[in-house]
């Protein structure tokens, strides 16, 4: 592991068992994570997002499960390490904000009662202190610590996206895993949570991976993109060009199914059909059947492994280089 990297997950499969199988929902995915980085992940529902998230905090519950590949985080092997060692650095180093966030406040504590909790939780520290730096992490996310005294209903829904995001940062840690925080807010809100985390991600330093199924949330902000279709990353690279030059039809087909913000208006065309089961995926490529330039060899053979194209950019598309 390089010394500027924070996080690298390195061959990890992950899933569900269920009375018809193994339903592999992270399979095969790798990338690394540099410090104060910001990666996002982007791909339809039902790719695997939450699964890879929550694989990475071992929060896998009931018929989840880890099947092979490791997750580095400072050195050490998240995906096998003890569970009372996970349980040390959960949340310190490494904390998550939920897809469902904003129904994750316990509607009988006051916001105050909640964020001093999680400090009580993980670390020693007085009352006042806890209280005192209760205040200060609603303040960052530009909430008044009068609403210390509030309980959840009486927040809107972005004052309590504001509040989760405050929970997870309130222990300081390195990793911030962010799984669709925004998807309930209206697009202004959702705004200005990006920029609140943009902003705090720079004093703080802490590295960010941003999950959403909206590629377009990401334009801006990451410094680094993963696509992921059917459990796997079918491409990843430099968020920029990623952006200005998509390799993977599928990742084009996402591109086009996003109205350009700046350029004229673009068809929102989408991408026809839907993600093959992952009880029993196809041969071959896993996006073949819905992939307009497929071949008869994309739909044999074991799945397209990512190749690296230069410029720390990786496409799993056995064309590639021949689609212009
Ligand atoms: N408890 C479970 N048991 C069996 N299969 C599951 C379970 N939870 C999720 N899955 C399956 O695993 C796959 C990945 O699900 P996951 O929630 O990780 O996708 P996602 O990309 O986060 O989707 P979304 O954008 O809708 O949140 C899906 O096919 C889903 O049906
Ligand atoms: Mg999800």
């Amino acid at each position: 592991m390089a010394d500027s990297t924070m996080l690298e997950v390195r061959n990890l499969k992950a899933g569900y068992g269920t009375r018809k199988g193994f339903v592999r929902a992270v399979d095969d995915v790798s990338f690394s994570l540099g410090r104060g980085e910001f990666l996002g992940i982007a791909g339809e529902s039902g790719c695997g997002k939450s699964t890879l998230a929550y694989a990475i905090m071992r929060l896998l519950r009931d018929n989840a499960r880890i099947e092979s590949g490791s997750v580095l985080f400072k050195d050490r092997d998240f995906a096998t390490m003890p569970a009372a060692d996970v349980e040390a650095h959960r949340w310190t180093d490494m904390a998550m904000v939920f897809q469902s966030a904003m129904s994750a406040l316990n509607p009988v504590l006051s916001i105050g009662e909640q964020l001093t909790d999680a400090v009580h939780a993980h670390r020693k520290a007085s009352a006042a202190e806890a209280q005192e730096l209760a205040a200060e992490m609603l303040s960052l996310v530009d909430i008044n610590a009068d609403r210390l005294k509030s309980y959840p209903h009486q927040l809107s829904g972005g004052m309590k996206q504001r509040v989760m995001i405050a929970m997870a940062l309130i222990l300081k840690p390195d990793l911030l895993i962010m799984d669709e925080p925004t998807t309930a807010l209206d697009v202004v809100v959702q705004r200005s949570i990006i920029e609140k985390i943009e902003d705090l991600r720079s004093s703080l330093g802490f590295s960010v991976i941003f999950i959403t199924h909206d590629l377009s949330l990401l334009v801006e902000i990451s410094d680094a993109l993963a696509i992921m279709y059917a459990g796997e990353i079918v491409e990843r690279g430099p968020a920029g060009a990623l952006f200005s030059d998509p390799r993977h039809p599928y990742t084009r087909g996402l591109m086009a199914s996003f109205p350009s913000l700046t350029g004229p208006l673009v068809r929102m065309g989408g991408i026809e059909g839907s993600a093959p089961d992952l009880l029993a995926p196809p041969p071959g490529c896993r996006f073949s059947a819905r992939c307009p330039f497929a071949e008869q060899g994309c739909r044999e053979g074991p799945s397209p492994a990512l190749r690296p194209l230069g410029g720390d950019r990786f496409c799993a598309c056995a064309l590639e280089g021949r689609l212009r």
